[in-house]
């Protein structure tokens, strides 16, 4: 059977449900693992989609690990450009909108070696058909501009797993597009418990309700098509972007995301950034056109962005102490990734 990219959503959300509830009830019984390529600045789909989420989780009070996930870089290009840049851009964008490196770990895949180690007894249980059969990654060779798809673009799911169980992750807050890859990890942890006895949790998808954002040209917002709003954009230059952005000839402002994706999605923005209905807010501008729509969404994000940026540059200010943020987390992540890599090697009777 070929997995479908609908079919699963709905008993993922079912059970998704099922864990908030968990969460509100016993958060220090979840280790949640998230991560990003660093790959280009952050943007506001990341931030509603995604970033607001892992605040919100660590501080319920669970056990947050952020993963700066360079290797993964590699996945889909034959060179990591600008790595430092990217990475540091992260980093500030993960301390300005709160993750708190006291309670959360943030690091990176190339500064723990036992993480990927642990790539190696993954492979071995899984079928190269299985590999082969992974919705996600035909779509991204089907898109991608390489030559030729490299053994890494094949197998990184793999290496996910290993993302996620080198610290015993059980919960993995995710958009659509990442169950298949987490369904290889519970593979792993199953197959690698029955083989060898228990070790690894068998993680939990955690959907979040992610809104759908579009960028400036109506198209997929994305990290490389510089149509999107960065969290580090000016305030000019995020009216300047707004300013450009898709939308109709309709004069009447209204929200109806299929038929008027332009226009629907900066109603959306800026009901987002508002807190409101993005149908009330639509409404309040009626007549006022598209001039008024991107006033509004123009206003709205900067407002809602005027702390996180304002922190942002304060901690750029000083990146010693956000380098500094990401050397003690590497040490805690191979802390732990060398406790699990010793009962990895117990389990499978390695000597030595
Ligand atoms: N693939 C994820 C992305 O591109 C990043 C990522 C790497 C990740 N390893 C992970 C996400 C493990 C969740 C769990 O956004």
């Amino acid at each position: 059977m070929t997995i479908t990219t609908d079919l699963p959503a709905a008993p993922a959300a079912r059970r998704s449900a099922d864990l908030e509830r968990l969460l509100a009830r016993d958060p220090g019984a979840f280790r949640v693992l998230t991560g990003d390529r660093p790959t280009g600045a952050l943007h506001l789909g990341h931030y509603f989609g995604t970033l607001q989420n892992r605040v919100r989780l660590q501080d319920l009070g669970v056990d947050v690990f952020v993963l700066v996930a360079d290797y993964q870089v590699l996945t889909d290009r034959d060179v990591a450009d600008l790595l430092t840049e990217h990475v540091e851009g992260l980093l500030l964008d993960y301390l300005a909108i709160g993750i708190d490196p006291a309670r959360s770990t943030v690091f990176s895949h190339s500064a723990v070696p036992a993480l990927n180690q642990l790539m190696l007894p993954f492979l071995s249980l899984v079928s190269v058909a299985e590999l082969g059969r992974n919705p996600t990654v035909k779509d991204e060779i089907a898109h991608s501009r390489q030559a030729a798809v490299s053994g890494l673009m094949y197998t990184y799911p793999v290496h996910q797993a290993a993302d996620i169980l080198f610290c015993k992750g059980n919960l993995v807050p995710v958009g659509q597009d990442q169950l298949p890859h987490l369904e290889i990890t519970r593979t792993i942890a199953r197959r690698f418990n029955e083989r060898y006895g228990h070790v690894f949790p068998e993680p939990d998808a955690l959907l979040s309700a992610a809104p759908l954002l579009l960028g400036t040209d109506a198209t997929k917002m994305s990290k490389s098509r510089g149509n999107s709003v960065t969290l580090s954009a000016t305030a000019d230059e995020t009216a300047r972007l707004i300013k450009g952005a898709t939308t109709d000839a309709e004069r009447r402002i209204t929200y109806e995301p299929d038929r008027r994706p332009g226009v629907s999605s900066l109603v959306l923005l800026a009901a987002l950034c508002l807190d409101r209905d993005p149908y009330d807010v639509a409404e309040e501008i009626g007549d006022g056109g598209s001039s008024a729509l991107k006033r509004t969404v123009t206003e709205a994000v900067n407002a809602r962005m005027a702390p996180i940026r304002a922190r942002r540059a304060e901690y750029a200010q000083d990146m010693g102490y956000v380098r500094a943020v990401l050397r003690a987390g590497n040490e805690r992540a191979n802390a732990v990734a060398d406790a699990t890599l010793r009962e990895v090697r117990e389990a499978m009777g390695t000597p030595g």
